[in-house]
C-alpha cells in the first residue's frame, strides 16, 4: 500500500468520489436534459434511477476496486478471472475517450470566466465564433488539462483529495449563493414550476432512457473510476454508507443546479419557459442562453455569470481528475511506471487525440461533419460522435458487464463478504438481499437494454422507442 498511496480518511474519499460525479453532467448536463423535454417528470425518473439501480452499481464498483486495491483490469486478473479483464480494458477506453472531449468543453468553460469578468456578454452570439478560435480555446483546454494532471501528480491524498476537499465545499456554497440570488429574479417562480412539478403524462420511453443514461454517467459509473478510486480505500470503511453518500451529493448538486438554473430560465423567458424562445438544452443552453440572462440582471451580471463558470470548472475538475486517474493507476499499476511520468505522458497523450473534438465545431470541415449516421439527416461532430461511442455505449456495456460479473462470475457471496467489511450488520440484512436482486438481474438488463437502444437507434437509425 505504501507504495500506491491511499485516501486519507473515509471523508476524504467521500470528496473525491462525490468530486468525480459532480461535474458537467450535473451542472450544465441534468438541467439540459430536464429543459430538453419531460421536465419534472425527467427528474423524478432520473432520482429514482440514481437510487435503485445506479447506487448498486457504484457499490459493486467500489467493492470489486477494494478487495482487489487495483485499477479496473488488474482487478479482474487478482480476482482470479484473467478473460474479464477485458472489461477494465473498455473501462480505461473510456476514460480516455471521454476525458479527450471532457476537457474541450471545460476549456470552453474556463474560457467564459474571462467572458463573463469583462462584461462581454456578447459571446451569447459568437459561441461559435468562439469555439473556432481554435487556438485560444486549445489554450484553456491545455490549462485545464495542465491543472489536471498536476493534481493527479500529486497522489491520491496529496492532490486528488486534497483538491476535492477544498473544491467541493466551494462550489456548494458558491452553488447556494447564486441560487439565493436567482431567487430574487422576476418570474423565477414560473422556472421553479416547470422544474419541479412533474407532468406524468410526459413520461415515456424516450424520457426514462436518458434520465438512465444521465443518472449513469453523472454517477460516474460503468468506466471503472470508481474501482479505481475503491482501491485506495481503506478496510475499515462502510463501502454502502460511504456509497450513499456519494449518490446523495452527486443527486443534491444536480437538484440545486436545477434550482439555480431554471430561475434564471424562467426570468429571461418571462415566464415562459417552455415555449423554445430560448435554447434550454445542449451546450446552448449554458454557452449561448445562460449569458444573455446575465447581461439583463444588470450590475451584478459579472460577478454572478463569472462565478457561475467558475463553478462550473471545479465542477469539472473534480471530474477530469478521476477520469486521468483511471489510465494512470492502469500505467503505473500494470506497467510499472512511476506515477509523475505516467500522469504527463497520458495526460499529454489525451490532450493530443481530443484536437480532433477541439477542432471539429467549425474550425475544421471534417471533423465538424465527420459522421452521417445511418438514417440521419444532419452529420455528427467528432466530439458528438466520441460522446455517443463513450458516454453512451460504452459506459451503459462496461457497467452492464461489471455487474454481471460480480454476480454471476465472481459470485454474489465474495461480493457479500467484501461489503460486509467495515459493515458487519450487512450480511442478512434487507438491503443486502436488495443489492444482490438488483446485482443479478435487474442492472444488468436495464444497462444491457440502454446499450443495444443506443447502439441500434443512434447508429442505425432504428428506434425501438
Ligand atoms: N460524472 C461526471 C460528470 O457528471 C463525468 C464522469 C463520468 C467522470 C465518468 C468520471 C467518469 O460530469
Amino acid at each position: 500500500m505504501a507504495t500506491r498511496g491511499g485516501f486519507s480518511s473515509r471523508l476524504g474519499f467521500i470528496a473525491a468520489a462525490a468530486g468525480s460525479a459532480v461535474g458537467l453532467g450535473n451542472i450544465w448536463g441534468f438541467p439540459a436534459e430536464v429543459g430538453a423535454g419531460g421536465g419534472g417528470a425527467f427528474v423524478l425518473m432520473y432520482l429514482i434511477f440514481c437510487f435503485i439501480l445506479c447506487f448498486p452499481v457504484m457499490v459493486t464498483e467500489i467493492a470489486i476496486g477494494r478487495k482487489t486495491q487495483k485499477n479496473p483490469v488488474g482487478a479482474f486478473n487478482a480476482l482470479g478471472f484473467r478473460k474479464w479483464n477485458f472489461v477494465g480494458k473498455i473501462g480505461i477506453l473510456s476514460g480516455f475517450l471521454i476525458l479527450s472531449f471532457y476537457n474541450v468543453i471545460a476549456g470552453w468553460a474556463f474560457g467564459y470566466i474571462f467572458e463573463m469578468a469583462t462584461s462581454n456578454f456578447a459571446i451569447a452570439e459568437q459561441f461559435s465564433a468562439f469555439k473556432m478560435q481554435v487556438f485560444k480555446v486549445g489554450g484553456y483546454g491545455l490549462v485545464f488539462m495542465v491543472v489536471t494532471a498536476y493534481t493527479v501528480s500529486k497522489g491520491i491524498s496529496g492532490g486528488i483529495e486534497k483538491a476535492a476537499k477544498f473544491l467541493m465545499p466551494a462550489l456548494i456554497i458558491m452553488m447556494l449563493v447564486l441560487i439565493g440570488y436567482s431567487f430574487t429574479l422576476e418570474n423565477s417562480g414560473a422556472g421553479l414550476a416547470f422544474y419541479l412539478l412533474p407532468d406524468f403524462s410526459k413520461i415515456n420511453g424516450v424520457v426514462m432512457y436518458n434520465a438512465l443514461g444521465q443518472a449513469f454517467f453523472s454517477l460516474s459509473l460503468g468506466m471503472g473510476a470508481l474501482i479505481t478510486y475503491g482501491s485506495y480505500v481503506s478496510k475499515k470503511d462502510n463501502i454502502i454508507s460511504s456509497a450513499a453518500l456519494i449518490t446523495l451529493a452527486d443527486v443534491g448538486v444536480a437538484v440545486l443546479a436545477g434550482m439555480l438554473i431554471f430561475p434564471l430560465l424562467g426570468f429571461i423567458t418571462e415566464g415562459n419557459i417552455g415555449d423554445g424562445q430560448m435554447a434550454t438544452a445542449g451546450p446552448d443552453l449554458i454557452f449561448v442562453t445562460l449569458p444573455k440572462v446575465f447581461e439583463q440582471i444588470g450590475s451584478f451580471g459579472a460577478v454572478v455569470g463569472a462565478g457561475f463558470f467558475v463553478l462550473l470548472c471545479f465542477a469539472a475538475l473534480t471530474s477530469t481528475v478521476s477520469l486521468l486517474e483511471v489510465p494512470v493507476a492502469y500505467v503505473v499499476d500494470e506497467k510499472g511506471i512511476k506515477r509523475n511520468r505516467a500522469v504527463w505522458l497520458v495526460a499529454g497523450f489525451i490532450y493530443l487525440i481530443g484536437i480532433p473534438s477541439l477542432i471539429g465545431n467549425g474550425y475544421s470541415e471534417f471533423f465538424t461533419n465527420f459522421i452521417t449516421y445511418i438514417g440521419a439527416d444532419s452529420p455528427t461532430s467528432f466530439l458528438g460522435f466520441i460522446g455517443s461511442v463513450a458516454n453512451d455505449s460504452l459506459l451503459p456495456l462496461g457497467g452492464c458487464l461489471i455487474v454481471f460479473f460480480a454476480a454471476h462470475v465472481w459470485k454474489k457471496h465474495n461480493l457479500d463478504a467484501e461489503l460486509s467489511v467495515g459493515n458487519p450488520s450487512y450480511e442478512g440484512s434487507f438491503l443486502q438481499k436488495y443489492l444482490n436482486f438488483t446485482i443479478s438481474y435487474v442492472a444488468p438488463l436495464a444497462l444491457g437494454v440502454i446499450f443495444i437502444l443506443t447502439v441500434l437507434g443512434t447508429f442505425f437509425g432504428i428506434h425501438l422507442i
